[in-house]
């Protein structure tokens, strides 16, 4: 080939990758993406918000950026949050399709189901059932005032040791979502659960970094040996135990008295056979991925809020006490608290979303999409496009908060020492496809902190070295494993 035309084919080349990575006309601004990669050099997989922070301090807050070859829009700040998640919500309550998603959820069930008549009967089935299991026989305020005991019980007995509280608070808190779901609890020295447990974690942190994001990118890659085939390993366990969980229910179950959700979806199949339309969005895929995906979102999520209030608590002994007097004051000679007891708690209650503000468990959300092309801020998004809600923005937002990056349970209470209700406050999301599991969450979160700290003080294992706050991040954003010295109270 002469030179001229090797010349001429890789301007054609350049011009073509050029044209492929900039941007369509309307859509937002945003950093110079490079050819295949897109911005993905420019991010820190183990900490992207600091690069979507410093993107935004030039180009505003709704911008984009290049995941491979693929377009992503970031929404920063409470205006242009309210008007994704709230105001236009329902326009943009789809979810992205990517090769990972299908591979694993065939986009079924609740989180990653597309918007539309499957996901809103699931979503209005999962919180209906979920209520229904509260004001059954056995309310959700038992069961966890239940398990919290066994919990108690194991701090007890490791009272004497420097203890790491990652696993049996994972284990209390996974047990209150498998007793809805499954109708069971696991031990704490259950081996076969806490493995389980520590995969979905992994996978939570895999799942969004780099390998994830280029299985997503480039199809090639799929087939070559790489860290990503850890995340299918991980799953394959995972729904393993799942099936199991299924197979039992389906072989002992009496029609007509569910015990749990399982149960109850089967009534639903049944009632899809006997009018025999075949009409209805519940199938058996649906059932076991919107099984997974309570099982999963149900615990990490909440064991990491958990974990990060002990942390705080051991850094700030002050606020500890603050919290166990009005804890004592309120709960008198009763063993433990009612869930309605902290409509009297202001303190606790701005404790404890303090440490949801700080924490920012799930600092960017779960990636949101427009049902249609839509106009945001001036810009033209078109449908299908991937949208990251960084949730985590208006909690640390100067504008929004008396104390922005300091840990200051005053953040959330007035001058009388009423608690607030503060906009800003977003750690479950906002709009039609916010956390459904919101109210569990924050009863299990209530319950088991205050009865921990009625029983124990928590103090780091040396008076000189303040406990590590440094996040892992993934998904969600837990602290790294700690110990912790428990000192009982009577
Ligand atoms: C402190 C604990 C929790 C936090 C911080 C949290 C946070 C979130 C966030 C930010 C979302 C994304 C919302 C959006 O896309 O806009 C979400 C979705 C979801 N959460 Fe939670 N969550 C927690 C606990 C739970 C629990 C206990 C459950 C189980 C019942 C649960 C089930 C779900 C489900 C099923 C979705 C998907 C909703 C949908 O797409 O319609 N979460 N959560």
């Amino acid at each position: 080939m002469e030179l001229s035309t090797a010349l001429l084919l890789g301007l054609v080349l350049l011009g073509l990758l050029w044209w492929k990575w900039s941007r369509p006309k309307g859509f937002p601004p945003g950093p110079p993406a490079l050819p295949v990669m897109g911005n993905m050099l420019q991010m820190d997989f183990t900490n992207p918000m600091k690069a979507l922070r410093k993107f935004s301090q030039t180009y505003g807050p709704v911008y984009s950026i290049y995941l491979g070859f693929t377009p992503a829009v970031v929404v920063r700040g409470l205006k242009d949050l309210k008007e994704v998640l709230v105001n236009k919500g329902v326009e943009f309550a789809d979810r992205p399709q990517s090769k990972m998603t299908e591979v694993i959820t065939k986009y079924k069930g609740l989180v990653m189901a597309p918007y539309g008549r499957a996901w809103k009967e699931h979503r209005r089935f999962t919180l209906s059932t979920l209520r229904n299991f509260g004001l059954g026989k056995k309310s959700m305020e038992e069961r966890i005032c239940e398990e919290s005991s066994y919990l108690i019980q194991d701090l007890k007995e490791n009272k004497d040791t420097l203890y790491d509280p990652h696993f049996v608070i994972d284990n209390a808190v996974s047990n209150i979502i498998c007793s809805i779901v499954f109708g069971r609890r696991y031990n704490y020295d259950d081996r076969t659960f806490r493995d389980i447990l520590n995969i979905v974690h992994d996978n939570l942190k895999l799942s969004s970094g780099i390998w994830a994001q280029l299985y997503n990118e480039f199809g090639f890659l799929r087939y070559l040996p790489l860290p990503h085939w850890k995340i299918f390993r991980n799953i394959e366990i995972i729904f393993g135990f799942l099936r199991k969980v299924l197979e039992e229910h389906k072989k002992t179950r009496v029609p007509g008295q569910p015990r749990d959700y399982i149960d109850c979806y089967l009534e639903e199949l049944d009632k899809d056979q006997e009018d025999g339309s075949n009409k209805s969005t519940f199938d058996d895929e649906n059932l076991f991925t919107s099984v997974s995906d309570l099982f999963i979102a149900g615990t990490e999520t909440t064991s990491a809020s958990l974990e990060w209030c002990l942390l705080y608590m051991m850094t700030y002994p002050d606020i500890q006490e603050k919290c166990r007097e009005e804890i004592n004051t309120i709960r008198g000679d009763r063993e433990h608290l009612d869930y309605e007891d902290r409509v009297r708690m202001p303190y606790t209650q701005a404790v404890l979303q303090e440490v949801q503000r700080f924490a920012s468990i799930v600092p960017m959300g779960i990636p949101h999409s427009p049902i249609k092309d839509i106009q945001l801020n001036g810009y033209t998004i078109p449908k299908g496009t991937v949208i990251i809600p960084d949730l985590s923005s208006v909690h640390y937002d100067e504008s929004q908060w008396k104390y922005p990056h300091e840990f200051n349970p005053e953040n959330f209470l007035n001058e009388e020492g009423e608690l607030m209700k503060v906009d800003s406050f977003l750690p479950f999301s906002a709009g039609p496809r916010s956390c459904l599991g919101e109210n569990l969450a924050r009863m299990e979160i209530f319950l088991f902190f205050t009865t921990m700290l009625t029983h124990f003080e928590f103090q780091c294992p040396d008076h000189k070295s303040p406990p590590d706050l440094t996040p892992v991040f993934g998904i969600t954003r837990p602290p790294k494993h700690f110990k912790m010295r428990l000192v009982p109270h009577t």
